[in-house]
């Protein structure tokens, strides 16, 4: 069977805002509840820095998973010794011209990136937009169009203006919907005339605690609160999309992680089951409008009371379903009865092997997702993160022969390829992660690459900022060029 995908299929790739952009204090942002995060590595996790009224710094994680709780009283600070990389990330900002000329010249006919909600808003609460950031998205957005490409909008990539994080105890705070939908209303009104496809939330199911979703305790009533609310903000959102632009289409971000059963034994088949729930719980209720049955158990092992709800809330997820069910897909998880919930890492699998951060490579893996969540949804379905984290070697022209990333791609590509053509699943496009090398959203670090452009800037911000194509930047403009045939060739 020929690896050639259908007509029309988009081919792109994915950043977001506080990992790629920069421009922290330029054009009226305002302070994102990311910017407290440091830098990190994978054996010293990034933190925030908190300040508690006695003048004690307090260092809680601020991995996206697995936030530790924060105090109710301790506040944000900058020190002077720490280096805060989505200040300056790769500085898209000043290089967003440069930056979708690499991208065109690979052949992508979309983009996905996020908004920094706190440069259109910058506590959230102003009347009125900011106009500079509505123009720098403006003339992003612009350059992409002049080179044929289709935005993908990612309204909230695991932020918000920190100011509703600390006032409100962010979205655990009803008032937030409001604040959200007032956001999203002026993005539609500004650049709903060029932009077709949106993302409410990435990785709703995975985000947690106090950069990603504003929440100071992470776990539990606070943490399934926070996401019913996240839930009728994105059906509000939806719905009101629709409405203001006709050809619109909504997806919202899920990470995707398939958990295999470590062993058939019973225990083990029905833990996975219930492990993979953890995820389907987000999809379901979004994808299908309503909460599904197995809710109730779910909650009660995360030792969730009752969920405040407000009698519209069954009426809005209804009318606010998504359109496509968008994912995210690094590799696959194992698990077994006694594991610990929603434990990403889980035990190991014996048959697969492992990048430096020690996630399995798995392609198959993402052929059986994309039929899992199409069997399930009965929806159109869209990659929009896959990669794999590498440590590269510039020579010292920055230039990288990335061997290795060009493996994981092409049979990743394959397998989706195979779910496309054998399996039938409508998929409609897919977005690397990410195109151009930036900062690791979990460790912080700019060591982790994914890039098929290498940028001069180490784990501290030092270096020239050069952009220099790898070799699997000619390799994907080649899988572009004959959309996706040429994964038939060997390399
Ligand atoms: C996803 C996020 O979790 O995975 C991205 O949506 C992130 O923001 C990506 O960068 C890869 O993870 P990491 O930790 O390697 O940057």
């Amino acid at each position: 069977m020929s690896k050639e995908l259908p007509k029309g299929f988009l081919w792109g790739g994915a950043t977001a805002d506080f990992q790629y952009e920069g421009g922290f204090e330029e054009g009226g942002r305002g302070i994102s509840s990311h910017d407290y995060e440091t830098d990190g590595s994978k054996d010293h996790p990034r933190h925030h820095t908190m300040k508690m009224p006695d003048g004690t710094i307090i260092e809680p994680n601020s991995s996206f998973i697995l936030a530790d709780p924060v105090p109710k009283d301790a506040q944000p600070v900058f020190l002077d010794d720490q280096y805060y990389p989505s200040h300056k990330a790769v500085d898209f900002y000043h290089h967003y011209k440069e930056d979708i000329k690499l991208m065109a010249g690979m052949g992508f006919n979309v983009y996905r990136f996020s908004i920094s909600w706190s440069r259109i808003f910058p506590t959230g609460e102003e009347e009125q937009p900011n106009k500079a950031g509505l123009k720098f998205y403006d003339d992003v957005i612009n350059e992409m169009v002049k080179y044929g490409m289709e935005p993908l909008i990612t309204i909230c990539h695991d932020e918000m203006p920190v100011n509703l994080a600390l006032k409100y105890d962010g979205w655990n705070s009803r008032r937030v919907i409001d604040d959200y939908v007032k956001y999203a209303k002026v993005l539609f009104e500004h650049f709903g005339d060029r932009c077709k496809y949106w993302l409410t939330f990435n990785e709703i199911n995975a985000v947690r605690g106090f950069g990603p979703t504003g929440v100071r305790n992470s776990q539990g009533q606070d943490r399934y609160q926070a996401d019913h609310n996240m839930f009728v903000a994105s059906a509000k959102t939806v719905k009101m999309g629709h409405e203001m632009m006709p050809n619109s289409q909504f997806g919202t971000m899920f990470a995707m992680s398939a958990a295999y059963a470590a062993t058939c034994k019973p225990e083990d088949m029905f833990h996975s089951l219930q492990e993979n729930r953890e995820n389907w719980y987000f999809i379901d209720v979004m994808g299908r409008g309503y909460y599904p049955k197995y809710a109730d158990e779910l909650l009660q092992r995360h030792n969730v009371e009752k969920l405040q709800m407000e009698p519209e809330d069954t009426q809005i997820l209804k009318e606010g379903q998504l359109d496509f069910i968008a994912f995210s897909y690094y590799r696959s998880s194992t698990t077994k009865a006694g594991d610990e919930w929603f434990n990403v890492g889980g035990s190991s699998n014996p048959y697969l092997k492992e990048t430096p951060w020690g996630w399995p490579v798995d392609p198959l893996g993402l052929r059986y997702t994309m039929n899992e969540i199409y069997d399930r949804i009965q929806k159109p379905i869209f990659i929009v993160e896959n990669g794999m984290g590498a440590i590269d070697q510039a020579d010292e022209n920055g230039y990288v022969e990335d061997d290795y990333r060009i493996d994981y791609l092409k049979d990743h590509l394959s397998a989706m390829s195979d779910a496309i053509n054998i399996d039938h699943v409508p998929c409609l496009g897919y977005t690397m992660w990410a195109p151009i090398d930036l900062v690791s959203l979990s460790t912080g670090e700019m060591k982790k690459r994914y890039g098929f452009v290498y940028v001069d800037m180490d784990d501290k911000g030092n270096g020239t900022l050069k952009r220099t194509p790898k070799k699997s930047y000619k390799w994907m403009k080649h899988i572009i060029e004959t959309n996706g045939a040429a994964l038939d060739e060997t390399n």
